[in-house]
Parts: C-alpha cells; structure tokens; sequence
C-alpha cells in the first residue's frame, strides 16, 4: 500500500508504560526465562531491579553479576522484607509457586507469577483467594498478549476492521528442546501447560472465551519424553466463531520448513502473521504480520513493520501493566483472576482428552 495512505492504518502495537518506571522490583527465580526474558526487557524499559533469590545462590549471584542487580538475597524471607521492593517477580517452575505467593502477598508486595499459574484448577484458585485476601495487585506473565503480532491483532481487531469475528487460528510446526527443561517432561499436559497456553490467552485476549473445547493429543513415536507433544485443539465459541490451535514439536526438518503462524478472520477482514519467536531458534526474529479490510481497501494487504518482538520486548508489556494498575489502582488485565479463564481453556483441553468429548468451560471448577 502507498505509504501516503499510512494514517489510515498506522497502528497502536506498543506495550503501554507506567508514569513511574521507579518502583522496585525483587526476582524470585535465575533461571533461562530470567536471564534470557525478564531482565534484557526490563533493562530496555529501564524498570528498577532490586535484587534477586533462588534457591541456587551461585546462580542468583552470577544473573545479579551479569545484569548489575544491586543486592543477591540469601533467602526468600530477605528478599520479602526489603523495604525498596514493592513488586515481586517469581519465575520458578509452578509447584513451587504457592507457597512462594503466599510469603510474598503476606508482606503486602505486588506479584508477578510465571505461567503457568498451577498444575490444576484448584491449586490455581487457591493463589487467587490468597492475592485477594491480602488485597494486593497481582497478575500473571502471560505475555503473549503484548507479542507485537497480537497486540497489533487487538488493535486491528478493536477498530473492527474484521468485522465480525469468525475464525481465530495459531498453528506451530517447529523442533522443541524440551530437554532444557527436564523438571517439565513429565508433567501431565506440558504441552497445554506450558506452550500451548499462550496461545490459548491470546486467542482469548481478542476474542473472548469459548463455550467449550475439543481437544487431542500425541506422543512422537520414540520420543524420550513421557508426554504428549503433538496437540490439537478446537474451541467452538458463541455464534459463528471458531477457533484452532494446532502445535506439532517434532518437525526434524530444517528450520527453513518450520511455522509459526496466526490468521484471524472476520465478516470484514483477515490478518495472517507469524510469532517470530520460535524461528530460527532460539536467536529468533521479529513477528510479521499483514491484513486486509474492507473498510480500508478489500484489495489490498497491509504490511506494517512492527518493532520489537515476543522475547523479550513482550515482557515489558506484562510487568508495565501491573505497573500501571498499581498507579491506577485498578486490576491489572492480565490479572490472577483473569488468568484463571484462560486456565479453564487448559484445563478443558485436557479434560477433553482424558474423556474423549467436547468439554466447556462451564464444567472446569
Ligand atoms: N512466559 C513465558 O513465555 C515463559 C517462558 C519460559 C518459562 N516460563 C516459566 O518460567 C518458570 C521458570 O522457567 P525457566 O525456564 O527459567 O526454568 P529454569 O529451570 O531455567 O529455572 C528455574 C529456576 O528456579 C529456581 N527455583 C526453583 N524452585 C525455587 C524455589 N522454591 N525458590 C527459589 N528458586 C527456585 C531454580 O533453582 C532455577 O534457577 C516456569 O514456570 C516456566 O513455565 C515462562
């Protein structure tokens, strides 16, 4: 398209900032995510890193050493009482999460919990019930939300260039190297829990949530991981709408075959892009992203260059928010509450498989 035409479809895909990008933040947690997401974003949004625990000291030093974090606590009880922080980042793997929460909110801190929330529905309610309880801001890093694809997707969807919606699909054809993480492999539905789950949020976040879900999943045959790695899934949403994800994490092909792709449609248009991330990993590149409307132009693709990408630039998104809803005093939109939706679509999910039916969401409780 002209570029002279630019301000009709110039659009609004950066993660929105606090005023006050001052307050202190304390990192529970120095592993890949931390080092390779958390800090490079929080460093690119100048956010004010505190200190940092885990459990292994000589991995918190080296991360503090590396990002130049002013304090490496000796125990989660130091990191809890620093009076210069005011938001608690935790980014360790899930059993751990509660009982981490529970010490953190007790002390009237913020919260930023790592998705996902719980291993089951329950477990995840109950670190609902304790942020509530102690009435603080808590939200969770399901940062997919602010990828530019699909925050530039939420725009483009919000200014109903599409119309009505009536088809939201994510599909992934990709190598994983689940062996990085080999607490995860052998958790029932890691792939829902931990990949497909961002998929399922963000579908959420533009079109809201499903009646229910049809789900299936399979292993790779000799694949040394106990679970499921390929995964299906359907939502069928109210009215027309529909959606898919679809994740196969075996291509063996070279990365020049793989995808990463989203295409939402409506009655008016259609965007098709790609999470750049998971291309050429893990070096990864930006997302692209292209649509059409007719309420501009039917003919013709739009191709804006967006800036930045899912890691890390997304991650300034999630934490900027709780920033935001604390100076608004509001609740963030990625909220524990909130995220306890996108869990029922999870939790549906595999459900649905366990049971061999659609399940809704109405029965996830
Ligand atoms: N949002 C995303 O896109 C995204 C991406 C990757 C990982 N994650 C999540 O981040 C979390 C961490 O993942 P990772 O890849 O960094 O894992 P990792 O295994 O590399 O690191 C986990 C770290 O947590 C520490 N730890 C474990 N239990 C602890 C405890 N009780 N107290 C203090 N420290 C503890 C470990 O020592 C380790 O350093 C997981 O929940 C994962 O799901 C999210």
């Amino acid at each position: 398209m002209d570029e002279s035409h630019r301000s009709e479809w110039e659009l609004n895909y950066q993660p929105a900032m606090p005023r006050d990008r001052s307050k202190g933040i304390g990192i529970v947690g120095a592993g890949e995510i931390v080092r390779a997401a958390h800090l490079p974003a929080y460093r690119l949004a100048n956010f004010n890193v505190v200190g940092i625990y885990d459990r292994d000291r000589n991995r918190a030093r080296q991360v503090a050493a590396d990002f130049n974090i002013p304090h490496t606590f000796s125990t989660l009880d130091d990191l809890v009482n620093c009076s210069d922080i005011e938001i608690v980042d935790i980014a360790v793997p899930s059993d751990q999460l509660r009982r981490i929460v529970e010490a953190v909110v007790q002390r009237r801190k913020h919260v930023l919990c790592q998705k996902p929330l719980a291993h089951s529905y329950d477990e995840a309610r109950r670190i609902d019930d304790v942020c509530s309880r102690e009435s603080v801001k808590a939200a969770v890093n399901q940062q997919m939300r602010w990828a530019p694809g699909i925050q530039a997707s939420h725009d483009i969807i919000g200014r109903g260039w599409l119309g009505q919606l009536t088809q939201m699909t994510i599909q992934v054809n990709v190598l994983t190297p689940w062996d990085h993480w080999p607490w995860m492999t052998a958790i029932k539905g890691m792939e829902f829990l931990y990949h497909s789950i961002h998929y399922l949020d963000a579908i959420r976040y533009l079109a809201g949530e499903p009646d229910y879900i049809f789900a299936d999943a399979a292993k790779f045959p000799g694949q040394p991981w106990p679970a499921e790695t390929r995964t299906t899934i359907v939502m069928r949403f109210a009215g027309e709408l529909r959606g898919l994800v679809q994740d196969n994490h075996n291509n063996f092909a070279p990365d020049n075959d793989w995808y990463a792709t989203f295409r939402f449609e409506g009655t008016d248009g259609i965007i098709k892009g790609t999470n750049g991330a998971l291309y050429d990993y893990p070096v990864g590149r930006g997302d692209t992203l292209s649509f059409l409307t007719k309420k501009i132009r039917q003919d013709t693709w739009i191709t804006p260059e967006l800036k930045g990408r899912w890691f890390p630039h997304a991650f300034m998104g999630s934490m900027g928010e709780l920033m935001r809803a604390i100076e608004e005093d509001r609740e963030p939109v990625n909220s524990v509450r909130d995220n306890l939706k996108t869990l029922k679509m999870v939790f549906a999910a595999m459900r649905s498989i366990d049971e061999v039916r659609p399940v809704w969401l109405s029965e996830i409780e």
